[in-house]
């Protein structure tokens, strides 16, 4: 039976040091014990964007990158975007295991209980532009519901923990719809207790007097796309709320980062990318001399590329075909035709397949949003609302695991030494 260890050499000393591997994994930190001498720091591990590093052992999300898995709590991501409700799976996210139908009826009904938001809080909403994009009025009132809510800093309670995460999965949609009302001048609607969590949203998003018909293909199609985006494991939205979490901050705030990290084109607004990338290209003919551009170097092919995908994304193949039935409810978007060549040339071309890129999850998604009506600039909005429940899950289990300390990473200093300070006179 072979060791569990790796057996390293330092060939500045000579000296030979065993390692302990574990789950795939040698600690960084058994690595200090490598030192030139007594009062050496010990050997680091260099890795910017932590490319190779686990941060955290986790038992929410299975990624399989090359296979193109994914699986939350050990479900295929087809068999609960198929069958399951979006409360339904971020109880998962959250308990470990599916509800039982009374479960499942207790958390919709402590969630459905806690949709209003305070009052103040649409003050503080009003207080944006018109024109504030969707996701910078998010990121501020999900912050703001700390000061509503101070007792979210005991978390290590239970109790609290749970009523927080019931606060963020209720107030979340409601804030996320005033942010559309906002942007469009109408009147706020208030959350009606009646309507599914998905219904209740949707309402608040689009009824103007009444006419409001809600659509159930829309409703179910905008329901997977939430689940598709529930969790992925340690993505940058979820390192950031864990690290910011790590500083025992209240949830909201951690969340709050959560949502920043999201805004970022490399990230959530990649789907808000890939419809102005649509938009530029504007004709079909056009893709040959965009693709030529990307492959020079100049700018990426958005919608495409994972860090850790290097197959298809599975979300993306769900996405596409929630397209369809999108599509057939609502007319066919005409920047679909271009997005599907656009594949299909990439698909092909030896630039991508040689660096295994391939349609992630927001290559497809923003045309559905586009044709539910919801506008460009609120595509990421979405995405938070799906990856809510995970970053509270993942919140919660970094508060549990005894081994996480508050998030430290190490630097290697290539400043200046030690120097004098210049008096104004003599500098320049
Ligand atoms: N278009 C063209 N070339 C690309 C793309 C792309 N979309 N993505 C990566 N590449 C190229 C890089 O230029 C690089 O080429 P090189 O080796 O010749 O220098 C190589 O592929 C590797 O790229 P990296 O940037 O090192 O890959 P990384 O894992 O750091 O990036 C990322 C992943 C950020 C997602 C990247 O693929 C990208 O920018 N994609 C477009 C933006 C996007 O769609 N983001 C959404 C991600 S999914 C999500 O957040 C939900």
């Amino acid at each position: 039976m072979p060791k569990e260890s790796l057996t390293v050499t330092d060939n500045r000393t000579g000296k030979s040091y065993e390692l302990a591997v574990s789950e795939g994994c040698i600690k960084a930190a058994d690595l200090r014990q490598i030192k030139v001498a007594d009062d050496d720091f010990g050997l680091m591990a260099y890795d910017p964007a932590y490319l190779n590093t686990a941060s955290c052992r986790s038992a929410i999300t299975f990624i399989d990158g090359d296979r193109g898995i994914l699986r939350y709590r050990g479900y295929p991501i087809e068999q609960l975007a198929e069958k399951a409700s979006f409360l339904e799976v971020a109880y998962l996210l959250f308990e470990g295991e599916l509800p039982t139908r009374a479960q499942l009826d207790k958390w919709e009904e402590d969630v459905r209980y806690h949709t209003y938001v305070h009052t103040n809080i649409i003050k503080f909403l009003e207080g944006y532009r018109y024109d504030a994009h969707p996701m910078g009025v998010l990121l501020g009132a999900t912050a703001a519901l700390s000061t509503f809510y101070p007792e979210a800093k005991n978390i290590e309670d239970p109790t609290s923990r749970y009523l927080q995460r019931v606060r963020l999965m209720a107030k979340i949609p409601t804030i996320a719809a005033f942010a559309f009302r906002h942007s469009r001048g109408l009147p706020f609607v208030f959350p009606r207790n009646d309507l599914s969590y998905i219904g209740n949203y949707v309402n608040m998003t689009f009824e103007i007097g009444g006419q409001h018909e809600p659509n159930p293909v829309l409703q179910r199609a905008l329901e997977i796309l939430l689940i598709l985006h529930a969790d992925h494991e340690q993505n940058c939205s979820t390192s950031a709320v864990r690290a910011v979490g790590s500083s025992h901050v209240d949830p909201f705030s951690a969340v709050s980062a959560g949502i920043a990290a999201l805004y970022g084109p490399l990230h959530g607004g990649a789907n808000e990318a890939v419809l102005s990338m649509l938009d530029d290209i504007g004709e079909k003919r056009n893709i040959p001399a965009f693709i030529a551009e990307v492959k020079a170097g100049h700018g990426r092919l958005m919608g495409f590329g994972h860090r850790v995908y290097k197959s298809y994304d599975p979300r993306a193949k769900l996405i596409k075909q929630v397209a369809y039935d999108v599509f057939e409810q609502t007319g066919l978007n005409p920047k679909l035709e271009i997005a599907l060549e656009l594949e299909k040339i990439a698909l092909e071309d030896d630039y991508f397949i040689k660096r295994k890129l391939y349609p992630n999850v927001d290559f497809y998604s923003g045309l559905i949003y586009q044709a539910m009506g919801y506008p460009t600039d609120y595509f990421t909005v979405l995405f938070a609302i799906g990856r809510l429940p995970g970053w509270v899950a993942q919140w919660e289990e970094m508060l549990r695991d005894k081994e996480q300390k508050i998030a430290r990473p190490r630097q290697i200093y290539t400043g200046y030494d030690s120097r004098e300070f210049v008096p104004m006179a003599m500098r320049g």
